[in-house]
């Protein structure tokens, strides 16, 4: 009996997720196993490699046999075509979307790229390919992580002694397994609109995402989710999913080719690229990160959100759930000055408020969108004696500082741009395109960058700034580079985001100390890649509570509450909508709450309200930013011909159980009838949970009760009127 219970312990204490690399090298196969996924690859009688499995992990004493080339199925579907492969070179007659396409100086334009060795350090295998004449090396990386991600990425090397110009360069291709039946899910946008998602069937053709603008893109996220339609929902059924981790222009490619390859491929945007490398030089690709759940698409972001905080972020693996933000933008534009900013500072802290922020308008001749990105010094008429008395209030009133910069602009009416005209991306003889009256550095130049990160430091020197928001309004519009060496510009697309990763890192490094948060016009620069250096990101400039339930809702298919900022903003907002303060408190509440409404307009209720609603959000913040969220009603456009009130939840359930928190919403009531039961999920079926409603009239049942009834039959809630809006808290007894 004893030796049954102690093999029980010790079998249980092998973590069933653990990462693992199983090499067969008579049979020169790879078996990545990470979190609920195994990724099985071979080297095919032909020396190709191939996909072999993508899916559910499998029996460590699964096997599969030796991997074969798929053989030409009629004289227009050549090997190369038909066999699943892991890194397609274009060449041989490849038809599908390569992964790398180079131009080499003796003409020659195509790669077979073979196996050559494979190398295995920790959860980290790195497989090499090789052109039988050309001297090309691909180093291909994957790297597993225990909450079932694997990353892969490329290095592709140059050992020739001319040069090899890039055209066309993927982080990787995923083959799912053959089947049909399949649908994609994806999440596009536009300013003050970003995070829609959508899915829809995969058929035969190839579809494609991408960002043409030299940055990730409101228009479309690098993000993907494949189930098969038949059986994937948000709770169960497979899911195949993945992000690339890169800031710069992008692209991923799905293909349904002609004979039911299910393959998608993403990496640098091949529109305008080029990178040449010199003899002994390299290029290393993105990271596309990719993950597999059989417990729907809720399961799938869980899997994503746990990844960004234990592997991603900058406080990985445990960052702190983020401050209580007041931000000046939207209550004082760019009329901001010591005093107003000292008097709304007041507001702040009395609510609770623990971060207060200067938004754009402290620098320069910086009155409006006009004149000053560029000139970094305080402007003398709004703060006559500097930062320091405003930074001093704010200390003293218990809060730490935050600045809005937006390092990477210019305006024509500056002094930066009267001195450097040629700083500004441009190509030679043609008109500089204004966005927002601005222009775009060209961070790629080492003068420019050398500026840049200065400018940053000696403002976080002089000054005691615990946060930068880091904005970024327009996207490029004449990429050029013209003191680049002659063919040499297109590089302008890997050469600033890496300069910019590394501002970034040189700035933590000296100031370790300095939060900062990725903006850009709202959620315009999101993904994986600048996540590496930035604590937390603004989804969208559309503040607006009701278009936020959808906006964050598509935002947490990909990226964690933990990061996703929102604000509580004055009615009317910009789309004339009124919605009670606390709908709109209980929506920022679903990410890290801040405060962005002018609070000298507050009235004495309003200023109560607040400070006790940011004092519950307080007491279930650490639930909201590092528990599992479960999307369990999603918010749905007012349906008048629906037989129950439009509700909309939210849950979200601490990693030990201890504490759940629903957050719902009622948006337009209908006559007569109640609000649809609210089921929950993720908690302990043989728990008993008191449960604590934000207000008592909106619920009730009884005050403790049984997981097993409120994952069964729910929680019944009384939300009535348009805007009814509840928060409850239940915590395991
Ligand atoms: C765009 C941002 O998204 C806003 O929050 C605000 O910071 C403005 N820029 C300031 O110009």
């Amino acid at each position: 009996m004893h030796r049954i219970a102690a093999l029980l312990i010790v079998a249980m204490s092998i973590p069933a997720a653990a990462q693992t690399i199983r090499s067969t090298p008579e049979k020169l196969q790879w078996t990545l196993n990470a979190g609920e996924m195994s990724y099985v690859i071979g080297v095919n009688d032909q020396k190709m490699l191939q996909s072999l499995y993508w899916g559910p992990r499998l029996a460590p004493n699964a096997s599969f046999p030796p991997a074969q080339a798929h053989p030409e199925r009629a004289s227009f579907d050549p090997p190369v075509a038909t066999t699943p492969l892991e890194y397609a070179g274009w060449g041989a007659g490849l038809f599908t979307e390569p992964a790398l396409k180079v131009d080499s100086p003796d003409g020659n334009r195509t790669l077979i790229l073979l196996y050559q060795d494979a190398r295995v350090t920790g959860p980290q295998l790195e497989v090499t390919l090789k052109d039988a004449t050309e001297p090309v090396l691909v180093h291909l990386f994957y790297q597993l992580y225990p909450q079932g991600i694997l990353a892969r990425w490329t290095r592709i090397e140059n050992t020739g002694a001319q040069p090899v110009r890039i055209e066309q360069a993927a982080s990787a291709t995923f083959n799912l397994p053959p089947a049909t039946g399949y649908e994609w899910s994806w999440l596009s946008g536009q300013w003050a609109g970003e995070w829609q998602l959508h899915t829809a069937p995969i058929q035969a053709g190839t579809q494609s995402i991408e960002s043409r603008r030299g940055s990730t893109s409101h228009q479309a996220n690098p993000w993907f989710s494949v189930g098969r339609s038949a059986e994937t929902t948000e709770t169960s059924g497979p899911v195949w999913f993945g992000e690339l981790g890169w800031s710069g222009s992008w692209r991923l490619t799905l293909e349904d080719t002609a004979l039911n390859l299910v393959r998608i491929t993403a990496g640098f945007n091949p529109f305008d690229f080029s990178y040449t490398l010199a003899r002994g030089e390299t290029l290393q690709t993105p990271p596309f990160y990719a993950g597999y759940t059989a417990g729907g698409r809720g399961e799938a972001s869980r899997i994503l959100h746990r990844f960004l905080l234990e592997a991603i972020l900058p406080s990985h693996p445990d960052p702190r759930p983020r401050p209580i933000i007041y931000n000046s933008w939207e209550a004082t534009g760019f009329n901001v000055n010591e005093s107003g900013q000292m008097a709304l500072a007041e507001k702040a802290a009395a609510i609770g408020v623990e971060r207060f922020v200067i938004d754009d308008g402290w620098f320069g001749a910086r009155n409006d969108d006009h004149a000053g990105l560029g000139d970094w010094n305080v402007n003398p008429q709004k703060f006559p004696h500097g930062l320091k008395p405003v930074i001093d209030r704010v200390h003293a009133l218990g809060m730490d500082f935050g600045l809005w910069v937006e390092p990477e602009m210019v305006n024509l009416d500056s002094d930066l741009y009267r001195a450097h005209p040629d700083w500004a991306m441009h190509f030679p003889n043609r008109q500089r395109t204004e966005q927002r009256n601005q222009l775009v550095l060209n961070l790629a130049r080492q003068d420019v960058k050398d500026y840049v990160f200065h400018f940053l430091d000696e403002l976080v020197t002089d000054n005691d700034i615990a946060f930068l928001k880091w904005d970024y309004n327009r996207n490029w519009s004449e990429p050029g580079w013209d003191t680049a060496p002659d063919g040499d510009q297109k590089e302008i697309y890997v050469r600033y985001i890496q300069n910019l990763y590394d501002i970034l890192s040189r700035l933590r490094q000296k100031h370790p100390k300095l939060e900062i948060e990725s903006c850009s016009g709202g959620g315009g620069r999101v993904d994986l890649g600048i996540l590496r250096y930035t604590d937390e990101v603004w989804p969208s400039d559309n503040t607006d509570a009701l278009d936020r339930l959808s906006i964050q809702d598509g935002f947490t298919h990909a990226y964690a509450p933990q990061i996703m900022v929102a604000w509580v903003t004055d009615v009317p907002n910009y789309n004339s909508r009124s919605t009670p303060l606390q709908f709109r408190f209980l929506t920022a509440m679903q990410g890290a709450l801040g405060v962005g409404a002018n609070l000298n307009k507050f009235s004495e209720n309003e200023l109560a309200e607040s400070r006790s609603l940011i004092a519950l959000y307080k007491t279930i913040r650490p639930t909201i930013a590092h528990g599992r969220l479960y999307r369990l009603t999603e918010p749905a456009p007012p349906n008048p011909a629906a037989d129950a009130a439009q509700p909309s939840n939210v849950e979200y359930v601490a990693q030990d159980g201890s504490q759940a928190v629903v957050l719902a919403y009622l948006h337009s009531q209908r006559f007569g009838l109640s609000y649809p039961a609210v089921v929950l999920r993720g908690l302990d079926p043989n728990a008993t949970y008191t449960i604590k409603p934000l207000h008592p009239s909106q619920y009730t049942g009884e005050l403790n009760v049984s997981g097993s009834i409120l994952m069964g039959q729910g929680l019944a809630l009384n939300l009535q009127g348009d805007y009814d809006s509840t928060v409850v808290v239940l915590t395991r007894r």
